[in-house]
């Protein structure tokens, strides 16, 4: 059949396919201002000598039989045959900027159906789906999406991390055959967030191209971006299956995750805008279009140890302080004391309330605040009443002993019964008491997942989805929180279902710094839990200023997560000034464009938000450590409007800047900081402003406002 060639465009890039006789992505880059089809055949490719005598395409299922060496988009066999499929398009469909691909390999007895959206943000959706056309079952060992790069994508960056260390970003040039992330852990994992970013050598925050991609999944999945030895490029993702894991039986279809990928040629920014501008209209939906509300979470304030009367007078505090939403954490539910018993048991533990919850709720909601509440139902502690039960209740292969992890078990709720009874615990407490809010734990890694013999780390992931899904419609008022951990479940697909991220159980501010940052490549600020902790962090045992946990807490979802009634009255004033502070701008933040500047020097992280009609303009300078240099370059803002005028205006800082004349690290402060200026737009992105000298460990809040 005819080459045929379709652009899918947007203002910001376009993807340009090859459908017949395989489909293949011949284009993904900027946007074109003219495409004629004629034009794709500058593409055709010679064949070189001394290799395969034809052309082998990197088509959209990177099949190997087209003589691809490199890592195949399918691997699976029917009981060791039809092993290498090869597909040829039957049917192609498009509406507006979406496709569906229908390609049948008859031999094989396969079908593929491929989905690719590429959105007015310039954010392309692409996922698979496997049918089995034949009686006997296919076993699927690998299943993934592929996107050819330019060949100028050198270099990668991708992100490491741990517990409390999330976000962590890491590069390499890549000249030569993959760089690959694997995850095993069960969960999205702290360890490695999926996704990948390529680009032009040395892309930065606002220069160079750069291809960004995130598998939305929140299990076992691998990552790569590989260089074919005849140079050309891909980025493949896919969930990843345990041995035996998936198999397909007649008729059955299996979908990838989506792949949400974007290209953009103003570096890094570009590509997290575009990112954050598609979550906001197609995946973000708030129970109410309201501002996200001031949280107070009790877990570092109080942990296990609950006392109704107490808690009280900590939403009381809460209130004064500013706070609008109360969520008791860990501790509540029948003999969680520690954290060595009781999960599974979703009854109250009526020793610590005797009353019922609903004094506290009732109490809360008399404040005028909303309530939240802690739950991890996936797991189940060896000590518990559900345990004694059900030991088969666990999600373990037969005949072998399961790891602890948190001293607790993974509970299958693969098995109908287990997932019916966590229906019935979780509809009593959310249908029996007056809750606005859950946040959803999960604790522990998964290992050996199985049910029977059989591997389920998939179908567990999946039964989660269900059953979060199932309460969300028994529930719609409700708002939930992905948690894990602090950061192990943070994807695209949970996206679909929640409505914040706790994104570390680290508060230390210094460490804040780089995991919020991390983060804030894919996410926007409004569904990043940001708190201001206690003044030495549990994690690390640091201790900040009030200033600097505050400023560094300010772009994201704030919250307090401490005992407000211990905390002395300079902690107090902060707290409230902080939550005010939030309150005071987080329409702009919420709702604004997203900067990260480059600066010379890493010690010195400068992000920003600007409001979408450009008028008004946020950026914190934080000082990590020690600066390389006597003087902090100058801050070149980003985004505002080059032909007005702005006001600057320093709007927080660390009291240290205001002693004596001048500052602790200055004799004399920039001009602007004690001179009001203005200045246009075009001088403060193109020249910049002078920064003050700051302490490690400190930031300051500057503020533009168009005259
Ligand atoms: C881990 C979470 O990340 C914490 O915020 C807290 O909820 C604890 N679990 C409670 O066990």
């Amino acid at each position: 059949m005819e080459a045929c060639y379709l652009r899918l465009e947007s203002a910001i890039n376009d993807v340009v396919i090859k459908t017949h006789p395989f489909a293949e992505i011949i284009y993904w880059g900027p946007h074109l201002s003219h495409f004629s089809p004629g034009d794709a055949q500058s593409l055709s490719r010679p064949v070189a000598n001394g290799r395969l005598d034809v052309d082998s395409p990197v088509t959209l299922m990177a099949e190997s039989g087209h003589g691809l060496f490199g890592s195949p988009g399918l691997e699976g066999h029917r009981d060791g045959l039809d092993g290498s499929p090869i597909f040829t398009t039957v049917n192609v469909q498009r509406t507006g900027q979406s496709l569906t691909l229908t390609s049948e390999d008859e031999v094989a007895g396969l079908r593929l159906t491929s989905e690719i959206i590429l959105d007015a943000c310039g954010v392309l959706q692409v996922r698979h789906g496997l049918t089995n056309l034949f009686t006997t079952a296919w076993q699927v060992n690998r299943f993934a999406v592929t996107l050819p790069v330019a060949e100028y994508a050198r270099d990668v960056m991708a992100f490491h991390g741990r517990w409390i260390r999330e976000f962590q970003p890491h590069r390499v040039r890549l000249e030569h055959d993959s760089f690959v992330i694997e995850n095993r852990r069960g969960r999205t994992s702290h360890e490695h967030f999926p996704a990948l970013m390529t680009g032009t050598p040395g892309f930065s925050e606002s220069q160079g191209s750069v291809w960004g991609a995130h598998l939305g999944w929140s299990g076992n999945h691998r990552l790569r971006a590989e260089v074919k030895t005849d140079g050309r490029r891909y980025l493949q993702a896919e969930a990843l299956y345990l041995p035996g894991e998936m198999a397909l039986a007649e008729d059955e279809t299996l979908w990838t995750p989506w792949l949400y990928a974007s290209h953009s040629s103003r570096g890094l920014n570009g590509m997290s805008q575009q990112f954050h501008q598609f979550l906001r209209s197609n995946i973000i939906k708030f129970v109410q279009d309201k501002p996200r509300p001031v949280h107070l979470n009790t877990w570092e304030g109080i942990y296990f140890d609950h006392d109704p009367a107490y808690i009280m007078k900590m939403a009381e505090e809460a209130k004064a302080l500013g706070v609008e939403r109360f969520i008791i954490d860990d501790g509540w539910f029948k003999g969680r004391n520690d954290d060595f018993a009781a999960l599974g048991d979703w009854y109250l533990d009526e020793g610590k309330y005797p009353q019922g919850l609903q004094p506290v709720i009732e109490h809360v909601k008399g404040l005028g605040m909303e309530f939240g509440i802690w739950v991890e139902p996936e797991m189940i502690s060896p000590n518990s009443d559900l345990y004694r039960a059900h030991p088969d209740w666990v999600l373990a292969l037969d005949d072998y002993s399961q790891i602890l992890g948190r001293h607790q078990l993974v509970l299958n709720i693969t098995l109908p019964e287990a997932f019916d009874y966590l229906l019935e615990r979780m509809s009593w407490l959310l249908g029996e008491h007056n809750i606005d809010y859950v946040k959803w734990d999960m604790n522990r890694e998964l290992v050996q997942p199985g049910h029977g013999r059989r591997a389920a780390a998939d179908a567990q992931t999946r039964a989660f989805y269900r059953l979060l899904d199932t309460l969300r419609s028994r529930f719609p008022h409700i708002e939930f929180e992905s948690c894990s951990a602090g950061g192990g479940r943070i994807d695209y697909e949970v996206l679909t279902r929640c409505h914040r991220f706790w994104a570390s159980d680290n508060n230390d501010a210094l460490e804040r710094n780089i995991i919020q940052r991390g983060m804030s490549y894919f996410f926007p600020p409004e569904v990043m839990g940001a708190h201001i902790g206690n003044h030495q962090c549990h994690a690390t045992y640091r201790q900040h200023s009030i200033e600097f946990r505050g400023l560094t807490a300010l772009f994201g979802h704030l919250g307090l997560e401490l005992d407000p009634v211990n905390a002395d009255a300079k902690e107090r004033e902060g707290y409230r000034h902080y939550a005010a502070l939030y309150k005071q701008w987080r329409e702009v933040i919420h709702t604004g464009t997203q900067w990260r500047i480059d600066m010379p020097d890493a010690t010195t992280l400068v992000q920003g938000i600007v409001s979408q009609d450009k008028r008004q303009g946020l950026f914190t300078v934080s000082q990590l450590a020690m600066p390389d240099y006597t003087l902090l370059a100058p801050l070149r803002v980003a985004g505002l409007d080059a032909g007005a005028r702005y006001r600057i205006t320093l709007l927080d800082h660390p009291n240290i800047l205001i002693t004596d004349e001048g500052g602790h690290t200055m004799r004399q402060l920039p001009a602007w900081m004690t001179t009001p200026h203005i200045a246009s737009g075009e001088w403060l992105m193109q020249a910049g402003i002078s920064l003050p000298v700051l302490d490690p460990e400190s930031a300051i809040l500057i503020g533009f406002e168009r005259v």
